[in-house]
């Protein structure tokens, strides 16, 4: 089922996170989180998803804006439960379609075949102009995907923030209201420490994320984290032990 609900809003911004779960087969069905960003009239659509949830996110995305205001489509790696629609979407709509330079060759398997309206992002990100105010492409690379970015809007203060902070459980997504980062730490460990690469690469996303006033963290699943619980995840991240800090415990 889709939930919605609006995370930032004022008169002329807005972020909203389109969330859907499928509660009859909640072992196997992955909860995602798709997060739109308006801003006056334009607008940019965050991890869209895989082709599984493209029509409700369509539907949802024309909620709120013309299609046509649409201006970019954001994509925070490569994964099939962030990028699997990016054909659709390149032909529903006119939008610049922003991705690491180490996966656009790779958008071809989902289907992509016109190239022209990618822009590819390099390593060290970029920042774009959105309104008065600007978006920032933050290097997140390995944590988990090669190739990753997270999204901090300025106007809002919220750092979109792909799989990192994601809370792999049914109970929360869309529908959590305030939660507290010890109430979702146990449910962050597992996903946490077998996907993403390193704490070398924890530790340089955090001392990145650190320079920005932020207010709110919205990852691609489970709950956003606010205030003192989005520090807290921090300090929690910087100093995990993940991926090839644990290559014993697999091999
Ligand atoms: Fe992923
Ligand atoms: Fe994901």
């Amino acid at each position: 089922m889709q939930n919605e609900k609006i995370i930032y809003s004022d008169e002329d911004h807005k972020c909203i996170v389109f969330s859907f779960d499928n509660e009859e087969v909640n072992e196997s069905f992955l909860a995602v989180n798709q997060y739109l960003i308006v801003h006056k009239n334009s607008a940019i659509l965050i991890d869209p998803g895989s082709e599984a949830v493209y029509d409700e996110v369509y539907d949802a995305v024309c909620k709120y804006i013309d299609i046509k205001n649409l201006q970019y489509i954001f994509y925070s790696h490569q994964d099939p439960d962030v990028a699997g629609s990016i054909a659709k979407w390149s032909v529903s709509c006119g939008a610049k379609q922003i991705v690491s330079k180490q996966w656009v060759r790779f958008m071809s398997h989902y289907g992509l075949m016109n190239f022209n309206r990618i822009i590819p992002l390099d390593d060290k990100g970029a920042t774009i102009h959105f309104g008065e105010h600007y978006l920032q492409f933050i290097p997140a690379h390995f944590l988990h995907s090669p190739g990753n970015f997270s999204l901090y809007d300025s106007y809002s203060k919220t750092l979109f923030s792909g799989d990192i902070g994601a809370s792999i459980t049914f109970e929360y997504g869309a529908r959590a209201e305030d939660v507290k980062f010890e109430d979702i730490k146990d449910s962050l460990e597992g996903f946490h420490k077998r996907y993403m690469a390193g704490n070398r690469f924890c530790k340089a996303w955090v001392k990145e994320v650190r320079k920005y006033d932020i207010e709110t963290m919205a990852p691609q699943h489970g709950s956003t984290l606010k205030g003192d619980n989005y520090r807290q995840f921090l300090s929690w991240f910087e100093n995990l032990e993940c991926g090839g800090d644990l290559i014993e415990s697999i091999y």
